[in-house]
This record gives structure tokens, sequence and C-alpha cells, in this order.
């Protein structure tokens, strides 16, 4: 499908791709104007590679190399991407970093979501890590990719209270959901160009983005 006006987003997964399917949801729903024009994966046997058909969208499996070799990858991905007509890539669960030679590429078009109120608890087991420091608080941050590992300017965060004796399968559960409410948001904003990206970092809304917007959801 070539949707007139949509912003084409190339999604990149490495498990179950439920933040994919969010997004893929709200396109076809026609609530965001934008469409998955590619779903790629370095897991041919990611479960959201299957889930992405579903919707009728069109998948590739790109072989991990190894980090050394991290450039074959990222010239696959960067072809298929091209080929697809791509304007933002969208990592949704994708457990790989990119070289700062891919990012530096696409400054400002791809984004990231990540289980955490960054900056804290940036990398692997963040719920573990939350709970295990007795927070108080938790979320997810949709940000723009930089070079730094989980640390490109923030846009969206949504924040929880962590319930006392909480465990960690309920905690990311609920962590999840809220993921699967502001990535597709925050894409809707940018296909919208109310979120442009310039010279010094993100904008919204006429004015530059220097905290991020923070979402309480607290049911
Ligand atoms: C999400 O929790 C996301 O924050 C993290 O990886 C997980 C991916 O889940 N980056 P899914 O594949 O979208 O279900």
């Amino acid at each position: 499908m070539n949707t007139p006006g949509a912003l084409r987003l190339g999604i990149l997964i490495s498990g179950r791709g439920s933040n994919m399917a969010a997004i893929a949801r709200q396109c076809q729903e026609g609530r965001i104007r934008a469409e998955v024009a590619v779903v790629l994966s370095e897991r041919p046997e990611a479960a959201g590679l299957a889930t992405a058909r579903e919707f009728g969208i069109a998948t590739r499996a790109i072989a991990w190399p190894g980090a050394a070799q991290r450039a074959q990858f990222e010239q696959a991905a960067a072809a298929a991407l091209e080929d697809a007509g791509a304007e933002l890539v969208v990592l949704a669960g994708f457990m790989r970093i990119l070289s700062p030679a891919f990012v530096a590429a696409r400054a400002g078009a791809i984004l990231n979501i990540h289980p955490s109120l960054l900056p804290k608890y940036p990398g692997l087991h963040t719920h573990q890590r939350v709970l295990a420091a007795g927070e108080h608080q938790h979320g997810a941050t949709v940000h723009f990719v930089t070079s730094e590992l989980d640390g490109g300017p923030r846009v969206l965060q949504s924040r929880l209270v962590v319930h006392p004796g909480e465990s960690e399968a309920t905690l990311s559960a609920r962590v999840q959901a809220t993921e699967h409410i502001i990535y597709p948001r925050v894409i809707g904003w940018r296909a919208d160009r109310r979120l442009v990206w310039r010279a010094d970092g993100p904008w919204l809304d006429g004015r530059p983005l220097t905290q991020p917007l923070i979402e309480d959801f607290n049911a």
C-alpha cells in the first residue's frame, strides 16, 4: 500500500512486536497519518514478523552477522528501508545497537521506545532494577536515537506508580500497555509535522523540546 500523504515507517523489531502491532493498528484505523512500509528483524523467528504479515505488511529478516560485521547488516537494512520508501525508522524492541554512522546518516529520523523514565535506567532489565531499587515511579520513554545508547532527546514519557510488593511481570505488563499509547502518539505528531527535527534538536508545536512531556497513567 502507498497512502498519499502518509508518513512511511520502517519498523525494526527483535521479538514479540506488540509496539509494532499497536502502531500498525493505529495506522490502519486512520488514527495517525502514517503507514508501516516494512518491518525488519535480525531474527527470522521473531514472532512480530508473523504478526506484521497478518497486518498485510511487507517483512524482511536480515541475519545479524555479529557485532564486528554490523556494517553488513546495516547495509542490507538501509537498502530494505530505502526500497520501502521509509521516511522514519522506528525501533520497537530492536535489541541491537546501531552504529554511529548509521544513526548520524538519519539524524532526527530514528525513534526508539525504552522501558524506563530515562535518563534513569538505560540498558537492559529495567523493571527488575526499578523494583530492586525500591522506586516508587516507573514508566517508558519515546526518544530520538543518537549515538549515545538510550541517550537521545526524549519526547514523551508515560509515568506510573509502582505498587507495593508488585511483581516484575505485572509491572512490565503495565508499562507495556502505556507504550502502546505513547509510541503511536509521538509518531502521529511526527506525521502531522507537529514534531520536527531542527539543527538544535526536536521541536514540538513551534517550541524547542528541552524536556520530555510526561503523561501520568495512574488509574
Ligand atoms: C518494549 O518493552 C520496549 O520498551 C523495549 O522492548 C520491548 C519490546 O516489546 N524496547 P515488543 O516487542 O514491542 O512487544
